[in-house]
């Protein structure tokens, strides 16, 4: 990683996300028992997780961000509960049907493998276990969804791999979830071209 990855984007992403926080709190209350949360990043959910979330693994590629996350699980109230490791989600470290609940924020955009990465989710959920989502995604009208194809060559390198329009949900679904419990949706603080969020929880 270079001298942008290292030290300018940790700062750019809590900054850039700031408005999702409320989202965040939402997303992680109902997280529970064993979870596992991929891509961490600077550790930016880890205050929002409640005592319900016993053991808390979390993976990440980058070990500058990863080093944020160490900081951010130590500063927290239960850091025992934290269990970092530099890892992608495409080849999980951990066995089947561990997990029961596994958190997907802002992450499904920048992997580079996502349906490896959703089949993989799978397989270390338990059955019935819950995928809980807050990804920005491929906007559903079509000049948003232009400006996001436009923009792309320029956001990627900016923004560390992130891909504008991808359309999650449906690579969810593709892995064989049960994606009911999803929604789109525009968040009213965030511009069409990276605020066009797929919310909610999909089942193992
Ligand atoms: C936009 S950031 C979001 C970070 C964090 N999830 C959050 O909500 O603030 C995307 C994250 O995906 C991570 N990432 C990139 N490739 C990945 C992979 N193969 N598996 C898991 N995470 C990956 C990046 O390092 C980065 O931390």
């Amino acid at each position: 990683m270079g001298w942008y990855e290292d030290r300018v984007f940790p700062h750019l992403l809590d900054w850039a996300t700031r408005p999702l926080n409320r989202q965040r709190r939402e997303l992680l209350a109902s997280a529970h028992g064993t979870v596992l949360e991929l891509g961490v990043g600077t550790g930016a959910n880890f205050p929002f997780y409640s005592e319900q979330a016993e053991a808390i693994h979390g993976i990440e590629p980058c070990g500058a961000l990863l080093e944020h996350a160490r900081e951010s699980a130590y500063d927290s109230p239960n850091p025992a509960r934290f269990d970092l490791r530099q890892a992608g989600a495409e080849a999980l470290p951990y066995d089947d049907d561990t997990f029961d609940c596994v958190v997907a924020c802002l992450v499904f955009c920048t992997i580079p493998e996502p349906d490896m990465a959703a089949r993989e989710v799978r397989r270390v959920l338990k059955p019935g276990g819950e995928l809980l989502v807050l990804e920005h995604v491929q906007h559903e009208r079509p000049w948003p969804e232009r400006l996001q194809r436009w923009l792309e060559p320029v956001w990627k390198p900016l923004a560390c791999g992130c891909h504008l329009h991808r359309d999650t949900g449906a690579l969810f679904r593709q892995a064989g979830f049960d994606t009911s419990g999803l929604e789109t949706w525009q968040h009213p603080d965030l511009p069409a071209f990276a605020g066009f969020l797929l919310s909610g929880r999909a089942l193992a």
